[in-house]
Protein backbone atom coordinates (compact mmCIF):
# COMPACT_ATOMS: atom_id res chain seq x y z
CA UNK A 1 0.00 0.00 0.00
CA UNK A 2 1.73 2.88 -1.04
CA UNK A 3 -0.44 5.06 -2.98
CA UNK A 4 -3.49 7.84 -2.06
CA UNK A 5 -5.36 10.00 -4.18
CA UNK A 6 -7.01 13.53 -3.19
CA UNK A 7 -9.96 14.61 -4.71
CA UNK A 8 -9.29 18.42 -4.62
CA UNK A 9 -11.20 19.65 -7.38
CA UNK A 10 -14.24 20.86 -5.70
CA UNK A 11 -15.54 24.53 -6.37
CA UNK A 12 -16.33 24.79 -2.62
CA UNK A 13 -19.39 27.05 -3.20
CA UNK A 14 -20.28 27.35 0.54
CA UNK A 15 -16.75 28.29 1.50
CA UNK A 16 -17.50 31.70 -0.78
CA UNK A 17 -15.60 34.34 -0.71
CA UNK A 18 -13.13 32.41 0.73
CA UNK A 19 -12.79 30.20 -2.17
CA UNK A 20 -13.06 33.00 -4.71
CA UNK A 21 -9.19 33.05 -5.15
CA UNK A 22 -8.30 29.23 -3.52
CA UNK A 23 -9.28 26.08 -4.28
CA UNK A 24 -10.84 25.21 -1.13
CA UNK A 25 -8.03 22.56 -0.33
CA UNK A 26 -5.80 25.03 -0.44
CA UNK A 27 -7.11 27.32 2.26
CA UNK A 28 -4.74 27.73 5.40
CA UNK A 29 -5.50 25.93 8.37
CA UNK A 30 -3.06 26.53 11.34
CA UNK A 31 -0.84 27.75 9.28
CA UNK A 32 -0.42 25.51 5.85
CA UNK A 33 -2.79 24.27 3.48
CA UNK A 34 -5.77 21.85 4.11
CA UNK A 35 -4.45 19.84 1.49
CA UNK A 36 -0.28 19.52 3.79
CA UNK A 37 -2.12 18.35 6.74
CA UNK A 38 -3.77 15.09 4.82
CA UNK A 39 -0.47 15.16 2.88
CA UNK A 40 1.27 14.80 6.60
CA UNK A 41 -1.36 12.26 7.77
CA UNK A 42 -0.93 9.98 4.59
CA UNK A 43 2.69 9.83 5.22
CA UNK A 44 2.16 8.65 8.77
CA UNK A 45 0.51 6.12 7.35
CA UNK A 46 2.90 4.87 5.16
CA UNK A 47 2.15 6.39 1.95
CA UNK A 48 4.13 8.14 -0.48
CA UNK A 49 3.02 8.55 -3.62
CA UNK A 50 -0.04 10.89 -4.07
CA UNK A 51 -2.14 12.07 -7.07
CA UNK A 52 -4.11 14.90 -7.21
CA UNK A 53 -7.07 14.92 -8.26
CA UNK A 54 -7.56 18.84 -9.77
CA UNK A 55 -10.17 20.68 -12.10
CA UNK A 56 -11.10 24.10 -10.22
CA UNK A 57 -7.93 26.56 -10.10
CA UNK A 58 -6.11 23.20 -10.64
CA UNK A 59 -3.03 25.49 -11.53
CA UNK A 60 -2.66 26.68 -7.59
CA UNK A 61 -0.95 23.09 -6.51
CA UNK A 62 1.69 22.68 -8.11
CA UNK A 63 3.57 25.96 -7.53
CA UNK A 64 2.81 25.08 -3.58
CA UNK A 65 3.40 21.10 -3.72
CA UNK A 66 5.75 20.55 -6.60
CA UNK A 67 6.56 16.80 -7.23
CA UNK A 68 6.25 16.59 -3.19
CA UNK A 69 10.32 15.84 -2.67
CA UNK A 70 9.99 18.44 0.06
CA UNK A 71 7.77 15.91 1.62
CA UNK A 72 9.60 13.29 1.34
CA UNK A 73 6.29 12.05 -1.37
CA UNK A 74 6.26 11.59 -4.77
CA UNK A 75 3.30 13.91 -5.78
CA UNK A 76 1.59 13.75 -9.34
CA UNK A 77 -1.63 15.99 -10.90
CA UNK A 78 -4.46 14.75 -12.80
CA UNK A 79 -6.56 17.55 -14.28
CA UNK A 80 -9.65 17.35 -15.78
CA UNK A 81 -11.25 20.00 -18.05
CA UNK A 82 -14.17 19.99 -16.44
CA UNK A 83 -15.42 18.61 -12.91
CA UNK A 84 -15.84 14.60 -13.82
CA UNK A 85 -17.09 14.20 -10.45
CA UNK A 86 -15.84 12.48 -7.24
CA UNK A 87 -15.88 8.77 -9.39
CA UNK A 88 -14.79 9.89 -12.52
CA UNK A 89 -12.22 12.26 -10.93
CA UNK A 90 -11.17 8.72 -8.62
CA UNK A 91 -10.71 6.81 -11.89
CA UNK A 92 -8.98 9.75 -14.10
CA UNK A 93 -6.24 10.08 -11.52
CA UNK A 94 -5.82 6.27 -11.18
CA UNK A 95 -4.99 6.10 -14.76
CA UNK A 96 -1.60 7.88 -13.38
CA UNK A 97 -1.25 4.97 -10.76
CA UNK A 98 -0.85 1.54 -12.43
CA UNK A 99 -0.87 -0.39 -8.86
CA UNK A 100 -2.24 -3.60 -8.25
CA UNK A 101 -2.72 -2.73 -4.51
CA UNK A 102 -5.37 -1.14 -2.98
CA UNK A 103 -5.67 2.61 -3.18
CA UNK A 104 -6.65 5.11 -0.62
CA UNK A 105 -9.41 8.38 -1.55
CA UNK A 106 -9.09 11.03 0.45
CA UNK A 107 -11.83 13.97 0.44
CA UNK A 108 -9.89 16.70 0.40
CA UNK A 109 -11.87 18.94 2.43
CA UNK A 110 -11.44 16.71 5.46
CA UNK A 111 -9.30 17.03 8.43
CA UNK A 112 -9.28 13.63 10.40
CA UNK A 113 -6.90 11.75 12.68
CA UNK A 114 -8.70 8.65 12.38
CA UNK A 115 -6.00 5.45 12.61
CA UNK A 116 -5.89 5.17 8.24
CA UNK A 117 -2.61 2.42 9.15
CA UNK A 118 -5.72 0.57 11.08
CA UNK A 119 -8.49 1.51 8.15
CA UNK A 120 -5.88 -0.30 5.82
CA UNK A 121 -4.76 -3.30 7.61
CA UNK A 122 -9.01 -4.25 8.40
CA UNK A 123 -9.29 -3.72 4.22
CA UNK A 124 -6.63 -6.04 3.68
CA UNK A 125 -8.12 -8.37 6.72
CA UNK A 126 -11.67 -8.40 4.93
CA UNK A 127 -9.92 -8.80 1.42
CA UNK A 128 -13.00 -5.96 0.78
CA UNK A 129 -13.96 -4.52 -2.02
CA UNK A 130 -14.35 -1.08 -0.38
CA UNK A 131 -13.75 0.00 3.47
CA UNK A 132 -15.07 3.25 4.06
CA UNK A 133 -13.83 5.39 7.23
CA UNK A 134 -17.17 5.90 9.20
CA UNK A 135 -17.90 8.68 11.99
CA UNK A 136 -20.98 9.99 13.98
CA UNK A 137 -22.37 13.46 13.80
CA UNK A 138 -25.15 15.10 15.23
CA UNK A 139 -27.06 16.19 12.52
CA UNK A 140 -26.36 13.40 9.33
CA UNK A 141 -28.64 15.75 6.39
CA UNK A 142 -25.28 17.06 4.69
CA UNK A 143 -23.49 13.75 4.65
CA UNK A 144 -23.52 10.64 3.45
CA UNK A 145 -25.66 8.32 5.64
CA UNK A 146 -23.81 4.41 6.11
CA UNK A 147 -25.79 2.05 8.09
CA UNK A 148 -23.68 -1.26 9.09
CA UNK A 149 -24.37 -4.71 10.30
CA UNK A 150 -22.51 -5.67 13.52
CA UNK A 151 -19.52 -6.94 11.47
CA UNK A 152 -19.17 -3.63 9.77
CA UNK A 153 -20.61 -4.69 6.05
CA UNK A 154 -22.23 -1.45 4.40
CA UNK A 155 -25.61 -2.35 4.35
CA UNK A 156 -26.80 0.92 2.78
CA UNK A 157 -25.10 4.44 1.53
CA UNK A 158 -27.81 7.33 1.62
CA UNK A 159 -26.24 10.24 0.20
CA UNK A 160 -27.36 13.54 1.75
CA UNK A 161 -30.95 12.34 3.25
CA UNK A 162 -33.72 14.58 4.96
CA UNK A 163 -34.84 11.79 7.53
CA UNK A 164 -31.09 10.43 8.14
CA UNK A 165 -31.64 6.78 9.03
CA UNK A 166 -28.38 6.83 11.31
CA UNK A 167 -25.90 9.28 12.68
CA UNK A 168 -23.19 7.51 11.60
CA UNK A 169 -21.69 8.78 8.08
CA UNK A 170 -19.14 8.48 5.32
CA UNK A 171 -15.66 10.38 6.52
CA UNK A 172 -14.69 10.79 3.08
CA UNK A 173 -11.51 8.59 3.38
CA UNK A 174 -12.03 5.34 1.23
CA UNK A 175 -9.71 1.78 0.83
CA UNK A 176 -10.52 0.85 -2.89
CA UNK A 177 -9.35 -2.37 -4.29
CA UNK A 178 -8.00 -2.54 -7.35
CA UNK A 179 -10.87 -4.05 -9.01
CA UNK A 180 -13.34 -1.45 -7.96
CA UNK A 181 -10.74 1.48 -9.82
CA UNK A 182 -11.41 -0.28 -12.71
CA UNK A 183 -15.33 -0.95 -12.61
CA UNK A 184 -15.64 3.07 -13.00
CA UNK A 185 -16.16 4.67 -16.58
CA UNK A 186 -13.14 6.48 -18.24
CA UNK A 187 -13.89 10.17 -18.87
CA UNK A 188 -17.22 10.02 -17.93
CA UNK A 189 -19.33 12.17 -14.73
CA UNK A 190 -19.79 9.68 -11.94
CA UNK A 191 -20.41 10.49 -8.15
CA UNK A 192 -19.14 7.79 -6.15
CA UNK A 193 -21.69 8.74 -3.64
CA UNK A 194 -24.54 8.68 -5.73
CA UNK A 195 -24.07 5.98 -7.94
CA UNK A 196 -20.32 3.49 -7.43
CA UNK A 197 -21.42 2.88 -3.50
CA UNK A 198 -25.18 2.32 -4.22
CA UNK A 199 -24.60 0.33 -6.73
CA UNK A 200 -21.64 -1.95 -5.16
CA UNK A 201 -24.15 -2.20 -1.92
CA UNK A 202 -27.18 -3.41 -4.14
CA UNK A 203 -24.45 -6.08 -5.93
CA UNK A 204 -23.55 -7.31 -2.67
CA UNK A 205 -20.01 -6.49 -3.09
CA UNK A 206 -17.64 -6.73 0.21
CA UNK A 207 -18.10 -3.11 1.12
CA UNK A 208 -16.76 -2.56 4.99
CA UNK A 209 -17.27 0.60 7.56
CA UNK A 210 -13.92 1.24 9.65
CA UNK A 211 -15.55 3.16 12.48
CA UNK A 212 -13.28 5.71 14.07
CA UNK A 213 -13.97 8.76 16.63
CA UNK A 214 -11.26 10.19 16.31
CA UNK A 215 -11.11 13.93 16.02
CA UNK A 216 -12.74 14.37 12.53
CA UNK A 217 -14.22 17.37 10.65
CA UNK A 218 -15.95 18.89 7.38
CA UNK A 219 -14.12 22.41 6.49
CA UNK A 220 -16.32 22.68 4.08
CA UNK A 221 -18.15 26.25 6.05
CA UNK A 222 -15.80 29.21 6.79
CA UNK A 223 -16.89 28.71 10.54
CA UNK A 224 -15.90 25.22 10.37
CA UNK A 225 -12.94 26.29 8.37
CA UNK A 226 -12.40 29.25 11.28
CA UNK A 227 -12.90 26.93 14.40
CA UNK A 228 -10.85 24.01 13.30
CA UNK A 229 -8.01 26.24 12.84
CA UNK A 230 -8.15 27.79 15.92
CA UNK A 231 -9.30 24.37 17.59
CA UNK A 232 -5.78 22.96 15.91
CA UNK A 233 -3.52 25.64 17.42
CA UNK A 234 -5.23 26.02 20.61
CA UNK A 235 -3.71 22.01 21.07
CA UNK A 236 -0.10 23.76 21.31
CA UNK A 237 -0.66 26.90 22.70
CA UNK A 238 -2.79 30.52 22.33
CA UNK A 239 -1.42 31.11 18.87
CA UNK A 240 0.95 29.95 16.20
CA UNK A 241 3.60 31.77 14.29
CA UNK A 242 5.29 29.34 11.21
CA UNK A 243 9.00 29.90 10.18
CA UNK A 244 9.77 32.89 8.44
CA UNK A 245 7.46 35.67 9.74
CA UNK A 246 8.73 38.14 11.59
CA UNK A 247 5.93 39.53 15.11
CA UNK A 248 6.60 42.56 16.59
CA UNK A 249 7.19 42.31 20.15
CA UNK A 250 4.52 44.38 21.73
CA UNK A 251 1.79 42.50 18.56
CA UNK A 252 -0.82 40.41 21.09
CA UNK A 253 -1.82 37.14 18.90
CA UNK A 254 -4.42 35.47 21.27
CA UNK A 255 -7.50 33.16 20.88
CA UNK A 256 -6.11 30.58 18.20
CA UNK A 257 -4.65 32.52 15.89
CA UNK A 258 -2.08 31.71 13.23
CA UNK A 259 0.48 33.53 11.08
CA UNK A 260 1.72 31.72 8.29
CA UNK A 261 5.02 31.65 6.78
CA UNK A 262 7.03 35.16 5.94
CA UNK A 263 4.40 37.60 7.04
CA UNK A 264 4.74 40.57 9.06
CA UNK A 265 2.89 41.94 12.08
CA UNK A 266 3.65 44.92 13.27
CA UNK A 267 3.83 47.13 16.90
CA UNK A 268 0.38 46.68 18.97
CA UNK A 269 -1.19 45.16 16.53
CA UNK A 270 -3.89 42.66 18.01
CA UNK A 271 -4.88 39.40 16.33
CA UNK A 272 -7.67 37.61 17.79
CA UNK A 273 -9.01 33.83 16.29
CA UNK A 274 -7.91 34.54 12.92
CA UNK A 275 -6.01 33.14 10.06
CA UNK A 276 -3.06 35.09 8.63
CA UNK A 277 -1.71 33.08 5.30
CA UNK A 278 1.73 33.96 3.73
CA UNK A 279 3.70 36.99 2.82
CA UNK A 280 1.06 39.33 4.49
CA UNK A 281 1.70 42.61 6.22
CA UNK A 282 -0.33 43.92 9.57
CA UNK A 283 -0.13 47.52 10.25
CA UNK A 284 0.91 48.87 13.60
CA UNK A 285 -2.03 48.73 16.31
CA UNK A 286 -4.15 47.14 13.64
CA UNK A 287 -7.21 45.28 15.27
CA UNK A 288 -8.51 41.82 13.63
CA UNK A 289 -10.36 39.41 14.76
CA UNK A 290 -12.59 36.21 13.57
CA UNK A 291 -11.21 37.34 9.92
CA UNK A 292 -9.48 35.06 7.28
CA UNK A 293 -6.17 37.38 5.85
CA UNK A 294 -5.47 36.28 2.44
CA UNK A 295 -2.19 35.69 1.29
CA UNK A 296 -0.03 38.66 0.04
CA UNK A 297 -2.77 41.73 1.88
CA UNK A 298 -1.24 44.71 3.42
CA UNK A 299 -3.76 45.97 6.32
CA UNK A 300 -3.33 49.57 6.81
CA UNK A 301 -2.14 51.00 10.52
CA UNK A 302 -4.69 51.24 13.32
CA UNK A 303 -7.78 49.23 10.88
CA UNK A 304 -10.45 47.71 12.61
CA UNK A 305 -11.46 44.70 11.24
CA UNK A 306 -14.15 41.92 12.82
CA UNK A 307 -15.36 38.49 10.87
CA UNK A 308 -14.32 39.15 7.46
CA UNK A 309 -12.61 37.64 4.77
CA UNK A 310 -9.68 40.41 3.44
CA UNK A 311 -7.86 40.73 0.49
CA UNK A 312 -5.75 43.90 -0.81
CA UNK A 313 -8.79 44.43 -2.58
CA UNK A 314 -11.43 44.17 -0.64
CA UNK A 315 -13.03 43.32 2.94
CA UNK A 316 -16.17 41.18 2.86
CA UNK A 317 -18.28 39.64 5.80
CA UNK A 318 -17.59 36.28 6.15
CA UNK A 319 -21.10 35.18 6.88
N1 LIG B 1 -11.26 16.32 -8.84
C1 LIG B 1 -12.53 16.51 -8.48
N2 LIG B 1 -13.48 16.60 -9.44
N3 LIG B 1 -12.83 16.61 -7.17
C2 LIG B 1 -14.13 16.80 -6.81
C3 LIG B 1 -15.16 16.90 -7.77
C4 LIG B 1 -14.79 16.80 -9.16
O1 LIG B 1 -15.64 16.87 -10.06
N4 LIG B 1 -16.32 17.09 -7.10
C5 LIG B 1 -16.03 17.10 -5.79
N5 LIG B 1 -14.69 16.93 -5.61
C6 LIG B 1 -13.97 16.86 -4.34
C7 LIG B 1 -14.17 18.09 -3.46
O2 LIG B 1 -13.13 19.02 -3.70
C8 LIG B 1 -14.08 17.48 -2.07
O3 LIG B 1 -12.73 17.40 -1.64
C9 LIG B 1 -14.59 16.06 -2.24
O4 LIG B 1 -14.52 15.78 -3.63
C10 LIG B 1 -16.03 15.89 -1.73
O5 LIG B 1 -16.86 16.85 -2.35
P1 LIG B 1 -17.74 17.86 -1.51
O6 LIG B 1 -18.41 18.76 -2.47
O7 LIG B 1 -16.95 18.47 -0.41
O8 LIG B 1 -18.84 16.88 -0.94
P2 LIG B 1 -19.66 16.99 0.42
O9 LIG B 1 -18.87 17.58 1.52
O10 LIG B 1 -20.97 17.62 0.12
O11 LIG B 1 -19.93 15.44 0.76
C11 LIG B 1 -18.88 14.50 0.73
O12 LIG B 1 -18.12 14.53 1.93
C12 LIG B 1 -18.82 14.14 3.13
C13 LIG B 1 -17.83 14.13 4.27
O13 LIG B 1 -17.26 15.38 4.44
C14 LIG B 1 -19.50 13.11 0.52
O14 LIG B 1 -18.44 12.20 0.28
C15 LIG B 1 -20.33 12.68 1.74
O15 LIG B 1 -20.80 11.36 1.57
C16 LIG B 1 -19.47 12.76 2.99
O16 LIG B 1 -20.28 12.44 4.13
MG1 LIG C 1 -17.09 18.48 1.71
Amino acid sequence: MASAILLVGGFGTRLMPLTKNTPKPMLTVAGIPVTEHQLNMAKAAGITRIVLATSYLAELFTPYFGDGSKWGMQIQYAVEKSPLGTGGAIRNAAKLISSSESIVILNGDVLSSHNLTEQIHQHEEHDADVTLHLTKVEDARAFGCVPTESNGRVTAFLEKMEQPVTNQINAGCYVFSPRVLESIPVDTVVSVERETFPALVASGAAMYGYVDSAYWVDIGTPHALMDASIEIVKRNGDFLIMPGSKVDPTARLTGGTSISANSQISAGAMIESSIIESDCYIGSNAQISGSYVSRGTKVKDGAKIVSSFVTNDEIIPIP
